[in-house]
C-alpha cells in the first residue's frame, strides 16, 4: 500500500498543498503553511453501497415547525440576526480585538438569561472573575447566567451532555478552544474546524443557539479558516473605530435572514447602548454651511443612515507631489471621482492636497456616495457652502452621467424626518416625498455650475 503523502494546510485559508511553498498558491500569504498528519484517504476498496442506515426523504413544502426566533433582548442585535436567534442555529461574530464582542455577548446573554432562557457563556480568554467583574460593571450581576473558563471542547461538551440543552450557548472564543482528539496547537486550522464542527453538532442536535466569537486578522478576515463561515448559519462582524463610540453589528451570512442588515450601538461607561436613530449619531456635532460638507443618505441593508462627508482642498505652490488621503471611504473610488472631475468638468485638482473624511468614523461602502463625495470636493474647491438643508446621493460613471440607486425614497424619506429640504440625486429619483424638494442631476458638469453659480 502507498505511503500516504504529507500534506500541508493554509493556516489562513484552509486550503491543501502537497509539497510546502513559502505562499500560499488560493489566498497568497506567505509562510501559513504547516504540515498536518495525512488524512486516511479512501480508496477504491470501500464500498459505501451497502451498511449504512436507511435515511427518509420529505417533501419540499412539508408542514415544518415554523422558525421560532428568540430575542436576544438588545433590538439591534435582533434586527442584525433577521428577528432574533434561531434555536438549533451557529452564529460566527468576528471583530477586531477590544470592539467589544465580549462585551456585546455577555450583555445579550444576561438579557437572555433574565428573560427566562437558560444561558452558559464559556470564556476561553478571560478568568471567570473577569467575566464577573466585567457583568458587575455593566450592572449585570445578578442575571442568571452560567458561567465557566474552559477551553476543552471534550469538558464542554461532556458538561453540556449531562443537563438540559440551554437556550443559549456562547463560547469564547473559537480560537482558544482545542480537542485532544485532534492534532495541532488552539488556534490551528484543524483545531478550529474541528472544535467549530462538534459544537455546532451540538447545537444542531439538541437546539440550542450557539455564538461562536471569532478572531479577526489585519486584512479583516475572520482568523484561521475561511471554512468556519461555510459551516455556520450566520457570520457577523461587528465593526467600529476604536477611537470612536460608535459600534456596527452587520450580518454577512444569515441562512435565516436578510444579509447586510445592521446593528447600531455606542460604547459607553456602562457597555454599548443601543442607538436607534444612527443618523442621529453621525450628524451631531455638524455645523451648517461649511464648504467641503456634503450630508449623504447611505443605506445599510434596508436601513437609511445619514452621514456627513467632508473634503478639503489645499493648494500647493511648489511643485510637490500632492497628497492624496481618506478616511472612511475607497480611495482607488476617490481617485477615479476627481479624474472624471477633471477630465469632463474641466476642475483642476492637479496642484492641491485632497483630504477626506466621513464624520464619526462612519465607513461609507455604498457606490451611491458619489455625488455626495463630488458635491464636498466641489464646494471645498470653490469655497462654497452647500446649502444646509441638502441631502446628496447617485453613483457617478467614467463618463460624468449621474446614475440611478436603489432605495431613493427611502433615502430622501429619511432625510425628511431629519429635517432636510431638498434633495440631488439621479434624474427620475424624486418621488415627491413630503417636504423634500427634489433636483435632479444629470451629468456632473451640471453640478458644478450648480455648486459653483449658486451665490
Ligand atoms: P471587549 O468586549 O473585551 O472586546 P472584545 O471581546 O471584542 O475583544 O471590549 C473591550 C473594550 O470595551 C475595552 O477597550 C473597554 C471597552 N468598554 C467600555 O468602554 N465600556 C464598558 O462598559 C466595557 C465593558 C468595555
Ligand atoms: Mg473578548
Amino acid at each position: 500500500m502507498a505511503k500516504p503523502k504529507t500534506r500541508y494546510v493554509c493556516q489562513a485559508c484552509g486550503s491543501i498543498s502537497h509539497r510546502w511553498q513559502g505562499q500560499c498558491a488560493d489566498c497568497g500569504e506567505w509562510n501559513t503553511l504547516a504540515e498536518e498528519a495525512p488524512k486516511t484517504v479512501f480508496s477504491a476498496k470501500h464500498d459505501l453501497s451497502s451498511g449504512g442506515r436507511a435515511i427518509a426523504f420529505e417533501p419540499l413544502d412539508a408542514p415544518g415547525r415554523p422558525l421560532k426566533r428568540r430575542s436576544t433582548g438588545l433590538a439591534e442585535f435582533d434586527r442584525a440576526l433577521g428577528g432574533g436567534l434561531v434555536p438549533g442555529s451557529a452564529i460566527l461574530m468576528g471583530g477586531d480585538p477590544g470592539i467589544g464582542k465580549s462585551t456585546l455577548l455577555l450583555q445579550a446573554a444576561a438579557r437572555v438569561a433574565l428573560a427566562g432562557g437558560d444561558t452558559v457563556y464559556i470564556s476561553g480568554e478571560e478568568a471567570a472573575g473577569q467575566v464577573r467583574l466585567r457583568a458587575d460593571r455593566l450592572g449585570l450581576a445578578s442575571a442568571p447566567i452560567r458561567l465557566a473558563a474552559a477551553t476543552s471542547v471534550r469538558d464542554i461538551l461532556t458538561t453540556l451532555g449531562g443537563m438540559d440543552p440551554p437556550a443559549l450557548l456562547v463560547i469564547d472564543s473559537i480560537q482558544t478552544m482545542h480537542s485532544d482528539q485532534i492534532e495541532g496547537a488552539p488556534g490551528t486550522v484543524s483545531q478550529v474546524r474541528g472544535c467549530a464542527f462538534e459544537l455546532i453538532r451540538y447545537a444542531k442536535e439538541s437546539g440550542v443557539a450557539l455564538v461562536l466569537v471569532g478572531h479577526v486578522t489585519k486584512d479583516g478576515s475572520i482568523a484561521g479558516p475561511r471554512v468556519l463561515e461555510h459551516m455556520v448559519d450566520v457570520v457577523m462582524s461587528f465593526e467600529g473605530e476604536r477611537s470612536h463610540q460608535y459600534r456596527i453589528l452587520r450580518s454577512l451570512k444569515n441562512r435565516f435572514g436578510p444579509v447586510d442588515e445592521i446593528g447600531v450601538f455606542a460604547m459607553a461607561g456602562q457597555g454599548l447602548e443601543e442607538v436607534g436613530n444612527p443618523s442621529m449619531l453621525f450628524l451631531s456635532g455638524r455645523e451648517g454651511a461649511i464648504p467641503g460638507s456634503a450630508v449623504f443618505p447611505a443605506m445599510e441593508g434596508t436601513r437609511p443612515v445619514l452621514v456627513e462627508v467632508q473634503a478639503l482642498i489645499v493648494r500647493l505652490a511648489s511643485g510637490a507631489t500632492p497628497r492624496r488621503a481618506v478616511v472612511g471611504w475607497d480611495s482607488g473610488r476617490l481617485a477615479m471621482l476627481l479624474a472624471v472631475l477633471e477630465a469632463r468638468c474641466g476642475l483642476n485638482f492637479s496642484s492641491a492636497e485632497v483630504y477626506l473624511n466621513v464624520a464619526g468614523g462612519y465607513r461609507l461602502a455604498d457606490p451611491a456616495a458619489d455625488l455626495a463625495v463630488a458635491a464636498a470636493l466641489i464646494s471645498a474647491l470653490g469655497d462654497r457652502p452647500l446649502p444646509a438643508d441638502a441631502v446628496w446621493f447617485g453613483e457617478v460613471s467614467l463618463a460624468g452621467e449621474v446614475r440611478p440607486v436603489a432605495h431613493a425614497s427611502l433615502r430622501q424619506r429619511e432625510a425628511a424626518k431629519l429635517g432636510f429640504g431638498s434633495a440631488h440625486g439621479p434624474a427620475g429619483g424624486g418621488n415627491g416625498e413630503k417636504g423634500m424638494r427634489y433636483a435632479p442631476v444629470a451629468l456632473l458638469p451640471n453640478l458644478v455650475d450648480h455648486i459653483l453659480s449658486e451665490a
